[in-house]
């Protein structure tokens, strides 16, 4: 059971998931950073929303932490970079509020242009104002958006149906893409130039705090309308109070703010100005998403799985291809590590056949998680080749187009061993078909023997013997021919056994006191 910390509003359905894996669910919310720092102490994984921000001190002192989940999509309140120095896992809900955010910034664009909060806030004071609350129409206009992401792609398709006429900019999207979408790809300072409307949705980092400041603004068409529902400090605050109030912006609409929570601000004294306290992702829907996608990964991270949002693992995304592959990758460097007497030095992985024309980083991290699961604290696809690193773990990779028998084949050699494993089958089951170029068929499993032993009569006897007597039952066998999966022959047999549990240490020494038995390895999750 792990202790996970819920320092903001999560879903309840997010929660009972996390209780039902079996985890405590520690809800501590609204902590001052110093309770933090005394709450994170034992924790295995940390869940926030916005306003907490995990810093290195916090990682500090949460030594046992495993992962960080965002419940959303923004990452600004999360040292990335010293949770990945650390190997702890920084995973977030990309896709959750994506629809919440993108309805709430053409919502706050309909109300900036039509004066909606103002004219409610008046009539509810008893004044008619008609003539005061003109606003101006969206269709025809030209939108430009800022950050052509998931959630600026949402904004355009809606601002297509309204007759505006979309531009972006996104340096990092190609022109191809952007036509596709219909939109045209501008400089910042085109779009400035020519857009009625602009719409922000960036992520915020150190290129992008103070992007829209004053000398940007002060080359804006005139009467621009500004909004920002992506972050706060994306827009300089001050200098788009003093645009507005020269006339050069008409007015502008904020989700968010460089401070939060924010309760004063020079914006707030301009009636061209519409704000909101950061509502982007709050809708039931969005929060049920972001509650139930975050929980999903959390409880995946703290599984020692492959956690597909997870944003600091060294390897982006796994295909179709490559996905049947996680398990028999970490099995085969579970099995590499185990019969390698002394930690090796270089790791050997192949990738031959159809696998080598996929994009098997990730693979190469599974193996890697494989070969240092025995060892001390929990391995993750984050710190697995950070631990690499520091043992002076050399990893050679190569990829081949052709096998001999198989359709793909993933080969790991360490310390004049070598293992190989494909996926077979409807189902992509993982086998362990190579052992020290013996050919096997057996699946991986959690608890293994490896004998190696004279190849004559009355051994596989033998070992069935000592195992009957010490009342250890075997779930599978594999017996290895003689004849290597290369053609060559070996003078030695080799037997693969399963087993539901560990086998003693005693029932080994007795194995390896067996005439005609020469080694047994001992292969054991962790
Ligand atoms: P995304 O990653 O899908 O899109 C971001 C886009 O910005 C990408 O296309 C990227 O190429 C582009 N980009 C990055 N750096 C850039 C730069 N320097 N100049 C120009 N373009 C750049 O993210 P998304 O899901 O669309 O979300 C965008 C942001 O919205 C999030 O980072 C988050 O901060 C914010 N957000 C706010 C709320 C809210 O409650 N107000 C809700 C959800 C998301
Ligand atoms: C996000 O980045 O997902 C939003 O800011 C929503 C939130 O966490 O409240």
């Amino acid at each position: 059971m792990s202790r996970i910390v819920v320092t903001e509003k999560l879903a309840p359905r997010g929660l009972e998931m996390m209780a039902a894996a079996g985890h405590e669910v520690d809800e501590q919310l609204n902590l001052s950073p110093e309770q933090l720092l005394k709450v994170v102490p034992g924790a295995h994984a940390i869940i926030v929303r916005s306003a907490t921000q995990i810093t290195a001190e916090v990682l500090d002192a949460g030594a046992d932490l495993v992962a960080v989940g965002r419940a959303g999509i923004g990452l600004d309140n999360i040292d990335v970079a010293a949770a990945t120095r650390r190997g702890v896992m920084v995973v977030n809900a990309p896709e959750s509020n994506i629809l919440s955010a993108a309805e709430h910034a053409f919502a706050l664009l309909l109300a900036q242009a039509r004066n909606i909060p103002q004219a409610h806030c008046a009539l509810v004071a008893g004044r008619w104002e008609r003539v005061k609350w003109e606003g101006v129409e969206l269709h025809g206009k030209t939108l430009g958006v800022i950050g052509l992401g998931r959630i600026g792609a949402l904004v355009v398709q809606r601002s297509l149906s309204f007759g505006m006429r979309p531009c972006a900019y996104d340096p990092y999207i190609s022109p191809e893409r952007a036509q596709k979408m219909g939109v045209e790809l501008l400089p910042l300072e085109e779009l400035m130039a020519v857009a009625d409307f602009v719409t922000i949705h960036l992520p915020k980092t150190p290129e992008t705090t103070g992007l829209i400041g004053k000398d940007l603004l002060g080359k804006a068409k005139p009467g621009i309308r500004i909004v920002n529902a992506a972050r706060g400090g994306i827009v300089d605050e001050d200098a788009l109070a003093e645009a507005i109030r020269s006339g050069r912006v008409a007015g502008a609409a904020l989700d968010v703010f460089a401070t939060e929570p924010c309760t004063t601000s020079p914006l707030f004294e301009l009636p061209s100005v519409v704000v909101t306290p950061h509502l982007g992702a709050s809708t039931h829907e969005a929060q049920d998403k972001a509650g139930e996608q975050i929980a999903e990964q959390i409880i995946m991270a703290l599984r020692g799985d492959f956690v597909p949002f997870a944003v600091n693992v060294a390897a982006t995304g796994v295909s179709e291809g490559v996905r049947p592959f996680l398990d028999l990758a970490e099995n085969l460097g579970r099995i590499a590590a185990s019969i390698s007497e002394t930690v090796p030095k270089r790791l050997e992985i192949s990738y031959s056949g159809a696998l080598a024309g996929e994009d098997t980083r990730i693979l190469t991290l599974a193996v890697l998680k494989g070969v240092f699961a025995g060892g001390e604290g929990p391995v993750s696809y984050v710190n697995a080749p950070k631990l690499a690193e520091e043992r002076g773990l050399e990893i050679v990779e190569s990829l081949s187009a052709t096998t001999y028998e198989y359709v793909s084949l993933l080969t790991i050699r360490a310390n004049n061993h070598a293992v190989a494993g494909t996926v077979t089958g409807p189902r992509a089951t993982p086998r362990l078909v190579m052992l020290d170029d013996h050919a096997v068929e057996v699946p991986p499993a959690p608890h293994m023997i490896v004998v190696r032993n004279d190849d004559r009569p009355g051994v596989v006897g033998s070992v069935g013997t000592v195992l009957g007597n010490a009342g250890v039952s075997i779930s599978n066998m594999a017996l290895g021919q003689t004849t290597g999966i290369e053609g060559e022959l070996s003078g030695t047999a080799l037997m693969v056994l399963s087993f539901d549990r560990p086998v003693p240490d005693g029932v080994l020494t007795a194995l390896r006191g067996t005439p005609g038995i020469l080694d047994v390895y001992a292969v054991t999750a962790t």
